[in-house]
């Protein structure tokens, strides 16, 4: 008899963003003519950059020929494009990395979730709430989450509220942390924190012996002084941090799939026996045991994000998702609905009108106006009352979505 793991059959039904799909999909089934804009999950739109295009079409024609011709790669990703990361994304901000301290992967999504896989079953994770909901669905796979309370928190987990009240900046947590998730540039609340505040989170992990586990994916994102595009910025975080980086945000390749993690080799775990092991050296063996690499033409793909077009293409998608989220905060804010985010995030937070809860709002947006969002009571129980929007579809599809919101939407 095939035992499960049980732990699956604690999770709510489906993943937050494959139950919106399927609401929208039941509207439109019911409202065949709607034109419906979708604000809800944070995929791009626009192509993918010139120079990225032309550097992987010179790879597909290398891989045609047999001298050319590349099998698997490297588990951890070739060196072209690790010297590349280092360079760029580390070394003009002053952080200095090895080449073994980089693991290229698939995608942010499935690190953050598989990290958690090389730490024992008892650690007590601390998350912010509302949260990327991979960060806890992970954990609850794994056995570490305790069971779903009435109030919608797991009972082993540490939540950090994140709300307009402490302006959306977590506080330490008062019981013992041993993994901590922090984003920043957070999704889904569009804030992110000082690089004095992110201090804060490096002296506690090194405090009490705990790691951080930090989500960059949107660093590119960040229009202002005094955040930190990298964790590793902060002095100590070396000693305590992973960081999460991602091709899909500020290149386009949500479906291309690129990313990559920083696991230096100053981190530290444990064994109950408290003999210190190497995390990098664990995370390696993981990685090279259930990952054969991304394929070499999305790899070189990913190198030429680092080349003198590639960065200036780069930009320009950027600044364009970043125009929208500014029509996008502005366009709401003149309906006298309070707006959070969208100046260092492509994610606009906005607090729901007149107590509606979040799925009500969700669904009165979609009927009135036609519009997807993400009801932030899906990000957690601190979620409740807000509702997220993002500012990666097109100018047209942003624009029109502000007018409807401004011109059609009553409450
Ligand atoms: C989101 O909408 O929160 C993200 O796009 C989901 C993801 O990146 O996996």
């Amino acid at each position: 008899m095939a035992l499960i793991n049980e732990n699956y059959l604690k999770l709510p039904g489906s993943y937050l963003f494959s139950e919106i799909a399927k609401r929208v999909e039941a509207y439109k089934a019911a409202n065949p003519d709607a034109d419906i804009i979708k604000l809800g999950i944070g995929d791009v739109t626009k192509p993918l950059p010139e120079a990225v295009i032309t550097s992987m079409h010179k790879a597909v024609d290398e891989m045609a020929d047999e001298k050319t011709f590349r099998g698997y790669g490297p588990e951890p990703g070739y060196n072209f494009l690790i010297e590349k990361i280092i360079e760029f994304d580390f070394g003009t901000r002053g952080v200095s990395l090895d080449m073994d301290e980089i693991f290229v992967s698939d995608g942010s999504k499935s690190d953050t979730a598989n990290f958690q896989e090389i730490f024992g079953v008892d650690n007590k994770i601390a998350v912010t709430d509302p949260v990327y909901p991979v960060y806890i669905d992970s954990n609850v796979m794994a056995g570490r989450s305790g069971t779903l309370g009435a109030d919608g928190k797991w009972t082993n987990l540490i939540y950090m509220p994140c709300t307009a009240e402490n302006g959306f900046v977590p506080e330490l947590p008062i019981e013992k942390a041993d993994l901590i998730y922090l984003c920043f540039p957070n999704n889904p609340t569009g804030t992110t924190i000082s690089k004095t505040e992110l201090k804060k989170w490096v002296d506690y992990a090194k405090a009490n012996q705990a790691i951080i586990l930090y989500d960059a994916a949107y660093e590119a994102y960040i229009q202002e002084e005094d955040v930190a595009h990298s964790i590793y910025e902060i002095e100590g975080a070396k000693e305590v941090a992973i960081e999460f980086r991602s091709f899909s945000k500020n290149a386009g390749f949500t479906g291309t799939r690129c990313s990559y993690t920083v696991v230096p080799k100053e981190v530290m775990g444990y064994t109950a026996a408290g003999e210190a092991i190497d995390i990098n050296k664990l995370w390696n063996r993981r990685h090279a045991t259930k990952f054969n690499g991304v394929p070499y033409i999305i790899q070189k793909g990913a190198e030429a994000v680092y080349s003198k077009e590639g960065q200036k293409q780069i930009k320009a998608l950027v600044d364009y998702y970043m125009f929208n989220a500014k029509l996008i905060r502005e366009g709401i804010q003149s309906t006298g609905i309070e707006v959070f985010g969208g100046v260092n995030a492509p994610y606009i937070w906005l607090k729901t009108p007149k107590g509606m809860d979040s799925w009500s709002f969700f669904d009165k947006v979609l009927n009135d106006v036609n519009i997807v969002g993400t009801p932030g009571a899906g990000f957690g129980p601190s979620g409740e009352g807000y509702f997220r929007l993002t500012a990666f579809a097109s100018r047209e599809s942003t624009e029109e979505a502000i007018k409807r919101f401004t011109t059609k939407f009553k409450l």
